[in-house]
């Protein structure tokens, strides 16, 4: 039995050392708001914090999370911060399927706790491993600059630039 800290409460996993968070999160723990997509660390639907930093919890074995504090999507509104990001996301309509969005919000959470007044480059560099099937990048920019503005950012249509839609 593995104890880890998830949103603030221990919790036993029974499962081995090597079990990703992920598996931890959503087959041990009933916990499915994070997401599986590529399992290899490329595609950021999986991601969680770990000790304030986001990180991907396919490749992360639970074994090495013993002192870590883990903040999944179901908790990221439990701060001023997490609110004004859950907000925006809803006044600026981001989500299409929604699929990948778990894992973007919580890499716009943890960017705007280590940089809460990002540039345009700093939100791309901080975003670029969270993929979207949707192309909804131009929406989650927008609304990571209305949460760290507070100021509603006007609506855009998605430019016809290959770098802005990736
Ligand atoms: S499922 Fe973890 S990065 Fe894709
Ligand atoms: S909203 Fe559909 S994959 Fe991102």
């Amino acid at each position: 039995m593995i104890s880890i800290n998830v949103n603030g409460e221990d919790r036993q996993v029974d499962g081995p050392e090597d079990m990703p968070l992920l598996w931890a999160l959503r087959d041990v723990l009933g916990m499915t708001g994070t997401k599986f997509g590529c399992g290899v660390a490329q595609c950021g639907a999986c991601t969680v914090h770990v000790n304030g930093q986001a990180v991907r919890s396919c490749v992360l074995p639970i074994g090495t999370l013993k002192d870590a504090k883990v903040t999944t999507v179901e908790a990221v509104g439990q701060s001023e911060q997490g609110k004004k990001i859950q907000q925006a996301w809803l006044d600026v309509e981001v989500v299409q399927c929604g699929y990948c969005q778990s894992g973007q919000i919580m890499s716009a959470a943890a960017l705007l706790q280590h940089n809460p007044n990002p540039s345009d480059a700093d939100i791309d560099a901080a975003m670029s491993g969270n993929i979207c099937r949707c192309g909804t990048y131009v929406r989650v920019r927008q609304a990571i600059k209305q949460a760290a503005t507070g100021e509603k950012v006007a609506m855009q249509t998605i430019p016809n630039d290959a770098e802005a839609v990736r």
